[in-house]
C-alpha cells in the first residue's frame, strides 16, 4: 500500500483580514519548521496572496475556499481556476457543506468544478458528508455515494488520486460533537471504497476527516487506517492550535 502523506487543512471561512492571516502565518511557520505533513491554509480570497508570499520556501501550500467552474464570463462576483493558479494558490476547496446549504452549491455544478480545477492545475478538496437527519435515518452511505458519483463524475479514474477527498458529516461542523474515530473511520474506507470502484488507485487518495476536530481530538481520529488527515475550521484560527494538530497527525 503506498504511503499517505498526512494532509492537514486549515479552512478559515469568513475569518482574518489580510493583516490577521500574516501575523497567522508569522506565528505558524516556526511552529511547523520540522513537519513532513503536507500543510494547506485556505483563507478568504483577499488574503490568498498575503499568504501564498509569506509562506514561500515553507511546507505551506495555499487553497481557496470555492471557485467557479468557467475559465471566465460575465459571472460577478466569481474567482476561476486560471486566476487561483496566476495567484500561485495550489488547491480549493469545493462542495463545503456551507456553500451547499447557504449558496446552493449543487452537484451539477460540482461535477464541472472538480475537473476544471484538476485541469487549471489546482488540487480539489472536494467535502461530502451527511447531515443529521440522513444519519438518524441510516442514509450515510447512500448520501455519501450519491455525492460522490455526481461531483466526480467528470473525473477519469486515473486522475481520481490527484483529489482529496474531505469526509464532513454536517452535524459535527461547529458543533463541538466530533464523530467518533470509528464513525469516521466507517464512512472514509466506504469512501475509499466508492472511489476504487470508480477505477482509481484508491489507496493513494488522501481522505481527510473535518468536524469539531481539536488538538485533544486529533490524533485519535488520524490514527485510524482510512483517515490522512484534517480539515478543521474553528481550532484552524489560532495557530498553536492548529499546529498541535498538525503535531497530532
Ligand atoms: P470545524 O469546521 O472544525 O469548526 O467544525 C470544519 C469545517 O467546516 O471544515
Amino acid at each position: 500500500m503506498p504511503e499517505r502523506t498526512p494532509y492537514l487543512a486549515a479552512n478559515w471561512k469568513m475569518h482574518k483580514t489580510i493583516a490577521e492571516a500574516a501575523a497567522f502565518v508569522d506565528a505558524l511557520l516556526p511552529r511547523i519548521a520540522a513537519t513532513q505533513h503536507d500543510v494547506v491554509i485556505c483563507p478568504p480570497f483577499l488574503a490568498l496572496s498575503e499568504v501564498v508570499e509569506r509562506s514561500r520556501g515553507s511546507a505551506v501550500r495555499v487553497a481557496a475556499q470555492n471557485m467557479h467552474e468557467a475559465e471566465f464570463g460575465a459571472f460577478t462576483g466569481e474567482v476561476s481556476a486560471p486566476m487561483l493558479v496566476e495567484a500561485d494558490v495550489d488547491a480549493v476547496v469545493l462542495g463545503h457543506s456551507e456553500r451547499r446549504q447557504h449558496f446552493n452549491e449543487t452537484d451539477e455544478a460540482l461535477a464541472a468544478k472538480v475537473p476544471a480545477a484538476l485541469a487549471a492545475g489546482l488540487e480539489p478538496i472536494l467535502c461530502v458528508g451527511e447531515s443529521e437527519e440522513a444519519r438518524d435515518a441510516e442514509q450515510t452511505k447512500a448520501v455519501l455515494e450519491r455525492q460522490l458519483q455526481a461531483d466526480l463524475a467528470q473525473v477519469e479514474g486515473a486522475r481520481l488520486a490527484g483529489v482529496v477527498i474531505a469526509y464532513e458529516p454536517i452535524w459535527a461542523i461547529g458543533t463541538g460533537r466530533t464523530a467518533t474515530p470509528e464513525q469516521a473511520q466507517e464512512a472514509c474506507a466506504f469512501i475509499r471504497d466508492v472511489v476504487r470502484e470508480r477505477g482509481a488507485a484508491a489507496d493513494a487518495v488522501r481522505i481527510l476527516y473535518g468536524g469539531s476536530v481539536k488538538p485533544a481530538n486529533a490524533a485519535e481520529l488520524m490514527a485510524q487506517e482510512d483517515i490522512d488527515g484534517a480539515l478543521v475550521g474553528g481550532a484552524s484560527l489560532d495557530p498553536e492550535e492548529f499546529a498541535a494538530i498538525i503535531d497530532a497527525a
